[in-house]
């Protein structure tokens, strides 16, 4: 039996907070809700949209509005000529509902995500922060000349149709010859695949080619950014030590342990800054030939090389057939631009291009049309060239600070480029106790130790100098200087204890 519903059940309505929504979006809202707690009960018969539209100050138009989208989505019934009832059906819903509504359950995680716990977290970056390493001079990006490319990007969307997950020819085409012009790789634009990120082309890479419990080889000291892609893939991270000639591939390849896959950053080792000798080189040439494996040369940032020209990479020293080049332009151009590349070996890019499909589909047409126009015009290789030039001088502006004001505190650890430089404490001093500390005041440098994984981690400092000016520089100093000063005091007078 059907029964009118009383005004009082809609008048709380208008003691309802009005939110940033549109009152017909606030009032079906609120008549789904009363509808589906049962306040409304099925079959109960509603007020005409004349009654509620004065009984809550609305418009007619409003509420007629508001119960066509209830009728619409089944929440209600219209009678011809006997006005609007709730649907009976909900009655059987409300019923078990309210007489035994099941207790949400927690959402059950995959084992994979997990395993991401155990992983070691990374770094929040606040932009805000000075001294942060991996940032290039964000004042320094050519806004004009990149909005017009981006104009031209939207003009050019027209045309750019074919669906294709390996990236959008134009910049594939503009990226084969930059890499064959500078960094001496061998590769056609066929093999270069478009990803949002290096992380992206990483977690791509290790899912294609590892199965659970296969080994990969990183470096130790190295980049954290793998450990979750890996991990991921079901592989098993296996460190390697690295030196001053790079990643110990005379170590690695006489463990038992058999990796299937190596990842390395040959050029600069990252956080370090050390290259990979051309005898190691060939050794893991070899092996990745022999073995049927692959290594992963992550170049995240050779391009900025200042003490002699750029070096060959390991993929254009005949690794062709067994080297993924990976490179980014988050860290050349401006972190805003999720934009990287790999180049894969001729008989990984129709794998890799099905499961990217799979994936993603491929990424959006613009920025990368944009940035394909940006380095046609000559743009990106112009910037290059002033920020290789302008990277050098606060390299050297910050070596000098450093020497100045922390003389016998903070040694430099020679490297011959990038974009941050690393400072050893005195090997017993607690970086990360100082990182922490130098953070509450605004400062973006990051602990060497953090960096390591089962060696034994040396103590120092991450700066990076890319991003900042003299000025800011000396700032992030001045600010550093009595963190530095106090830790080192308490080192002295805990040892003088002991
Ligand atoms: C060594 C190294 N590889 C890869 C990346 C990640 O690059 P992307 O920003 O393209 O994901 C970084 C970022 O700082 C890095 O330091």
């Amino acid at each position: 039996m059907s029964k009118q519903l009383h005004s009082e059940r809609f008048t709380p309505f208008l003691q309802q907070e009005q939110l940033q929504r549109p009152r017909y979006r606030a009032l079906f809202n609120y008549l789904q809700q009363r509808i589906l707690e049962g306040a409304l009960p099925p079959d109960s018969r509603l007020p005409s949209t004349r009654e509620l539209a004065e009984l809550l100050h609305l418009s007619r138009n409003t509420v007629k509005q508001v119960y066509e989208m209830l009728h619409s989505e089944g929440y209600i019934d219209t009678r011809q000529g006997d006005g609007s009832y709730v649907a009976p059906q909900l009655s059987l819903n409300h019923t078990q509902q309210t007489q035994s509504q099941p207790k949400r359950q927690p959402i059950q995680l995959s084992a994979m995500s997990a395993q991401l716990k155990k992983i070691r977290p990374l770094f929040h970056q606040d932009k805000q922060q000075l001294l942060l390493p991996a940032i290039p001079a964000l004042d320094q990006f050519p806004w004009p000349v990149w909005q017009r490319s981006v104009g031209h990007a939207g003009r050019q969307m027209r045309f750019s149709r074919d669906r294709n997950f390996m990236g959008e020819p134009p910049l594939r085409d503009e990226i084969a010859r930059y890499l064959n012009a500078t960094r001496g790789i061998r590769c056609t634009m066929e093999q270069v695949m478009i990803c949002s990120g290096s992380q992206q082309g990483m977690q791509l890479a290790f899912s294609m080619l590892l199965n659970p419990g296969d080994q990969v080889w990183v470096e130790d000291p190295g980049f954290p950014g793998i450990d979750g892609a890996i991990s991921n893939a079901g592989g098993i991270k296996v460190s390697i030590p690295i030196d001053r000639h790079g990643f110990r591939a005379d170590l690695a390849l006489a463990s038992e342990q058999q990796a299937r896959l190596a990842f390395i950053t040959p050029s600069r080792n990252f956080p370090l800054g050390y290259t990979l000798s051309i005898e190691r080189r060939l050794q893991l040439l070899q092996w990745a030939r022999t073995q049927g494996c692959c290594i992963i040369e992550d170049d995240y940032d050779s391009e900025f090389r200042f003490d002699g020209p750029p070096l060959t990479a390991l993929q254009g020293l005949d690794g062709e057939d067994s080297v993924i080049y990976s490179g980014t332009f988050s860290r050349i151009l401006h972190p805003a631009i999720r934009l990287a590349y790999l180049v894969l070996p001729p008989a990984l890019v129709a794998p890799f291009n099905q499961m990217r499909g799979f994936l993603d589909g491929g990424l959006s047409s613009l920025p990368q049309l944009a940035l394909a126009d940006f380095m046609s015009r000559g743009h990106f290789a112009g910037h290059l060239r002033r920020m290789r030039k302008l990277y050098k001088a606060r390299r050297a502006y910050l070596r000098q600070q450093v020497e100045q004001q922390f003389a016998g505190q903070l040694t430099l650890e020679p490297s011959d480029g990038g974009m941050h430089s690393v400072f050893l404490l005195p090997q017993t001093s607690d970086d990360k106790a100082i990182v922490e500390q130098a953070r509450a005041v605004g400062l973006g440098i990051r602990p060497l130790s953090y960096y390591y994984d089962q060696q034994a981690p040396r103590s120092g400092l991450v700066i990076g100098f890319a991003g900042y000016s003299e000025t800011q520089m000396e700032e992030g100093l001045r600010r550093l200087k009595p963190i530095v000063e106090q830790h080192l005091k308490h080192r002295e007078a805990n040892g003088r204890l002991h």
